[in-house]
């Protein structure tokens, strides 16, 4: 029993020596594996004679729990001992400051701000959306906006035409986004209370002109419409856009073939040290264009102009955000600079309300 009793201390020896889990596992291999030392003495046990084998089983057995025992409890304290390894390894600095997530570094371009917030405004006095397309016929762009064919008014507009179709039609990009006024009124009954963003384009490039620019259209067609609604619905709006609480607007008389009598509107600010401040000031400065819906228009879009009378005005989207948010140069809104949408841009989460506030 002395063999016994030594294999024991070292199985035991072993055991407490094993210093992670696959050292332990060949020390239990080797007392208990199928062909582990103490596995063969159990199964030599058969061929020994009934005495012999009641004593020497209980003996093998008293070793086999003993070594079980010593397995599971450095098993215990191994798994211990990594755990707390671990807990010292990722000990975490909670007085680091917090990574900010995608949606907090990610930034929202001024002109979808603007537009948010035009169309939050509008909504608000229960104007809806409409969308048109940015490659218009010259039709809709021109002809139904009561532009005669050969008029001069057409060439102001330095129109990117494209070549005829099969069918000789020569498709434009649009020029500005009344052509969305003809396809609402050719779609809807009257009334109409719409607005209308979106892109627009012309051949031009300078520090505040771009080929590729935004406009808002406004559309309003009822029975009773008239002028002192568009000065209203025009006078809130830039209160709203702008934030202050009063504006003064001034409205020259111009010409445009779609509207009659049509004004180009300024409003009051003061420039100093390159800022403009709206609300005061000595300063005009021209947001937009508007009018009384030309009875021709009417006619061309299908609506009776001995119903129905209306307004329309006509915003650079572009120049309102260079005007709120003090932006000297049109061109670097289109290079997809990283650093200047850092600097200019929005965050993405601040949504413009009416309520919550439009520039956060
Ligand atoms: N379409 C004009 C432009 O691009 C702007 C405009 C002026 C639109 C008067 C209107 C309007 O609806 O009534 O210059």
């Amino acid at each position: 029993m002395t063999d016994l009793s030594a294999l024991e201390a070292e199985t035991l020896a072993a055991i407490a020596a094993a210093g992670d889990e696959p050292a332990l596992e060949a020390a239990r291999l080797a007392a208990l594996g199928k062909k582990g030392a103490i596995s063969t003495l159990l199964a030599g046990l058969g061929k020994m004679a009934p005495d012999e084998r009641k004593t020497a089983g209980a003996a093998i057995n008293a070793v086999k729990d003993a070594v079980s025992a010593a397995l599971a409890a450095r098993k215990e304290a191994l798994k211990a001992a990594a755990l707390d390894a671990r807990l010292a390894a990722e000990t975490l600095d909670v007085t680091l400051p917090v990574r900010e997530t995608p949606a907090e570094t990610g930034r929202i371009h001024p002109i979808s701000q603007v537009m948010d917030e035009l169309t939050a405004i509008f909504a608000d006095m229960g104007f809806s959306i409409a969308e048109g397309p940015d490659v218009e016929t010259d039709d809709y762009n021109f002809t139904r906006l009561n532009f005669p064919l050969g008029h001069p008014a057409r060439e102001m507009h330095d129109t990117f035409f494209f070549h005829p179709d099969a069918k000789g039609e020569r498709k434009l990009l649009r020029t500005h986004t009344s052509p969305v006024q003809v396809r609402t009124m050719l779609a809807k009954q009257p009334p109409i209370r719409v607005i209308c963003p979106g892109r627009t384009y012309r051949c031009d490039s300078d520090q505040t002109h771009t080929p590729m620019f935004h406009q808002v259209e406004g559309l309003v067609i009822d029975k009773g419409s008239h002028l002192g609604h568009l000065k209203w619905i025009l006078e809130e709006f830039c209160k709203a856009f702008f934030e202050v609480e009063h504006v003064k607007m001034r409205f020259r008389p111009s010409f445009f073939p779609f509207t009659e009598p049509s004004a180009e509107v300024d409003i009051q600010c003061r420039r100093s040290g390159g800022e403009i401040r709206f609300g005061e000031g000595e300063d005009w400065l021209e947001i937009l264009g508007c009018g009384m819906v030309h009875p021709n228009v009417l006619r061309l879009c299908g609506v009776d102009p001995d119903v129905y009378q209306g307004f329309a005005w006509g915003m650079g989207i572009d120049r309102i955000a260079m005007l709120k948010y003090g932006m000297p140069d049109l061109r670097p809104f289109f290079e997809a600079d990283v650093r200047w949408l850092s600097h200019y841009g929005f965050r993405p989460l601040d949504l413009p309300t009416l309520a919550g506030g439009l520039s956060g």
